[in-house]
């Protein structure tokens, strides 16, 4: 019932949050987790706020008598990524530090093929996901009985696959590689290969952009896009400078090259996040999913950050009272047969090896 009255509050806050806002700073003190709130409070009414303390706090009671972490992508809800997420990033990162987990639980705040990856990587750890319908439209865009037919078509040829596949797809691949070392995967494979031919699925936006890159090496791709960041288009780019000027314009690789090709930068949500660190535009936005700039933007207040709002209805399945349901029942455990599992894995570790 909590995951319709917050779903039902998260309309209302988007209105009424600027209208609170003041009062919300204000009130902020006598709140409940008074330091979490002043992160989220551009989302959450002061009024709303009490509603999602008590998820988190059960959340944080729960990771301790579970010895559990949860790893949370930058396109979590803020009230996710901010709060209960122990670990954040790209879908790099994620899997880079699944590795290096020391709890015996790991909850994915995520989408699905991301707690695959963490499960391949701890095949001894439980690896919950609080809602099994959270998948992806580059994953569900090809199977592994596609690769094995694509390898007859392309004797020879190795695959690299986009991390953002299901297990089976792994199993089938060569190579993973993420949007944050897709340049780099692909060269090391050409070079370890001594070959000039990639087949590199299944986005067909992020080998086209790739492939700008590489001119020396041909990318074949696969038709899979994303349903957030095929969205775009590069009038919306231009009509963003011409509303907004002087904003500068980061654009996520998945998006078609010619939305790329009118932004000012391309990266992986690591790389975008990083830019504004580094780079501190006055006025920033972010072509991606929009949860990500409301992340980014709590670190940098002085920012103004356009919105453009495409959201990733698989990444919002993930709320605060279904990762507590995950951890109180323990309900929802990624599980991968063995065999097929170690053919997956060592298409990520490889992946993982190239610094
Ligand atoms: P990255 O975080 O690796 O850039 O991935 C983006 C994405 O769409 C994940 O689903
Ligand atoms: Fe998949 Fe796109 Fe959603 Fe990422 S944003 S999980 S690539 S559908």
């Amino acid at each position: 019932m909590l995951d319709a009255a917050i779903a039902a509050h998260e309309d209302a806050a988007t209105a009424t949050s600027a209208l609170l806002r003041r009062d919300g700073a204000d009130a902020g003190a006598s709140l409940p987790l008074p330091h979490l709130y002043a992160r989220v409070s551009r989302h959450i009414t002061p009024a709303e706020w009490p509603l999602y303390a008590r998820e988190v706090e059960a959340i944080e009671r729960l990771k301790r008598e579970r010895n559990a972490v949860i790893l949370g992508h930058n396109y979590q809800a803020p009230e996710i990524f901010n709060t209960v997420a122990d670990i954040v990033g790209d879908s790099l990162a994620l899997a880079r530090e699944a590795v290096t987990v020391e709890a015996d639980v790991i909850v994915m705040a995520g989408v699905h093929f991301m707690a695959e990856t963490a499960k391949l990587l701890n095949p001894s750890k439980t690896v919950l996901m609080p809602d099994m319908g959270a998948g992806c439209s580059l994953a569900d865009s090809i199977t592994a009985a596609d690769i094995r037919l694509l390898r007859q078509h392309y004797p020879g040829v190795p695959v690299v696959t986009y991390v953002n596949t299901s297990a089976e797809v792994k199993a089938e691949s060569d190579y993973c590689c993420t949007s944050g070392n897709a340049v780099k995967v692909v060269r090391h494979v050409a070079k370890e290969w001594g070959v000039n031919r990639i087949l590199m699925l299944p986005d067909e936006y992020l080998a086209r952009n790739v492939q700008k890159q590489v001119p020396e090496i041909e990318l074949i791709a696969w038709k899979g896009h994303c349903e957030v960041h095929e969205r775009f288009t590069p009038q919306d780019i231009r009509d963003l400078r011409e509303n907004h000027p002087g904003v500068v314009v980061l654009a996520h690789p998945e998006c078609p090259p010619e939305v790329v090709a009118e932004a000012d930068y391309a990266g992986s949500t690591a790389d975008m996040a990083n830019y504004v660190d580094r780079e501190k535009p006055r006025r920033v936005v972010l072509i991606t999913e929009c949860s990500m700039a409301d992340n980014v933007a709590v670190g940098h207040p002085d920012i103004e950050f356009v919105r453009p709002c495409n959201l990733c209805p698989h990444m919002r399945r993930i709320t605060l009272p279904n990762i507590r349901r995950a951890l109180e029942t323990m309900q929802g455990a990624v599980e991968i047969d063995p065999a097929l599992a170690e053919r997956a894995r060592a298409a990520v570790e490889r992946m993982i090896a190239i610094r």
